[in-house]
């Protein structure tokens, strides 16, 4: 049976864990022969590849140099390789109080989510096929003004303008952009202070209705308990009406609570 990536060569940055990881696990399981993935942070890189199997192509680079870059288009070129596919993924967000913000704080993150995704797009297209595919990673988080996230929202309100532009900008390639948006996702960005976006993990749903249970009589206890579902559980107003849960969140850290990251 063909798969849908059969053969394909495809590109992950930020691929060393989370959103990015699950999407090069999905890639090799639909045929992709090659699988490039990304991340700053060499021991979970490595770690990741290894999980990853023999199709898995670890590079160590940063995507907010231009540096960084040309290593993963060298890594590309080495191997002979033309993308298929560049999932453009690879992003950090911090919260931050609008008054206490510094432009440090404000570069960072536009150079690894804007300027990083521009320039990665850029610096690869040379080692994009004609009719490929490039996806961002934008966010919902774009047209909600979310509080405490002016700098990340910007950022990510930016790459789905990008997505807009490129798509136009390289429609005579016939190479196609579009922005992934997810919603509040279980993964380790949640531990840099995205927790208290994330509605409860199943362990911490179980613990918190331990302890509300009510004692009860010994003939009550007895009697089975009742069935007890995920939409009562959920927080009526958090943004978590708006998510879905990904692959990520399903495959990868099902049990885990967000302040405990792998
Ligand atoms: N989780 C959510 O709820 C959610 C919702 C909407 C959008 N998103 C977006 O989804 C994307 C993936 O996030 P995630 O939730 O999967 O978080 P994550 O698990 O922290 O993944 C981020 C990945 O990007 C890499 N990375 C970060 N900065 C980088 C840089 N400068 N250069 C290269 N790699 C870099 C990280 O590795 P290193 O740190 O080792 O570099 C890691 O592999 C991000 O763009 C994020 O904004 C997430």
């Amino acid at each position: 049976m063909l798969m849908r990536f059969q053969d394909q060569i495809v590109a992950v940055t930020g691929g060393s864990t989370g959103i990015g990881y699950s999407a090069a696990e999905a890639f090799i399981a639909e045929g992709a022969s090659r699988v490039y993935v990304t991340g700053r942070t060499a021991g979970t890189l490595n770690e990741a590849a290894n999980k990853l199997g023999n199709r898995a192509v670890p590079v160590i680079a940063d995507v907010g140099t231009a540096a960084g870059r040309q290593s993963l288009k060298a890594a590309i070129e080495a191997n002979g390789d033309r993308l298929d596919v560049l999932f453009a993924n690879a992003g950090i967000a911090e919260f931050n109080k609008f008054e206490e913000t510094d432009e440090a704080f404000f570069d960072r993150t536009f150079d690894i989510n804007v300027k990083g995704v521009y320039f990665t797009v850029q610096s690869l297209l040379p080692v994009l096929k004609d009719g490929g595919a490039v996806v961002l990673t934008g966010s919902v988080v774009s047209n909600k003004g979310m509080a405490d996230l002016s700098v990340y929202n910007a950022s990510k309100a930016a790459v789905r303008s990008f997505a807009r532009s490129l798509a136009n900008d390289l429609k005579a390639r016939k190479i196609r952009v579009n922005t992934l948006s997810p919603g509040v996702t279980r993964t380790p960005i949640m531990a840099k202070g995205l927790n208290s976006t994330l509605p409860p993990s199943p362990a911490s749903r179980r613990k918190s209705r331990s302890m509300r249970r009510p004692v009860v009589s010994p003939s009550r206890a007895r009697s089975p308990k009742p069935p007890c579902s995920w939409h009562r559980a959920r927080p009526a107003t958090s943004t978590a009406s708006n998510s879905r849960w990904t692959a990520a969140s399903r495959r990868s850290e099902p049990e885990r609570s967000p302040e405990a990251p792998p």
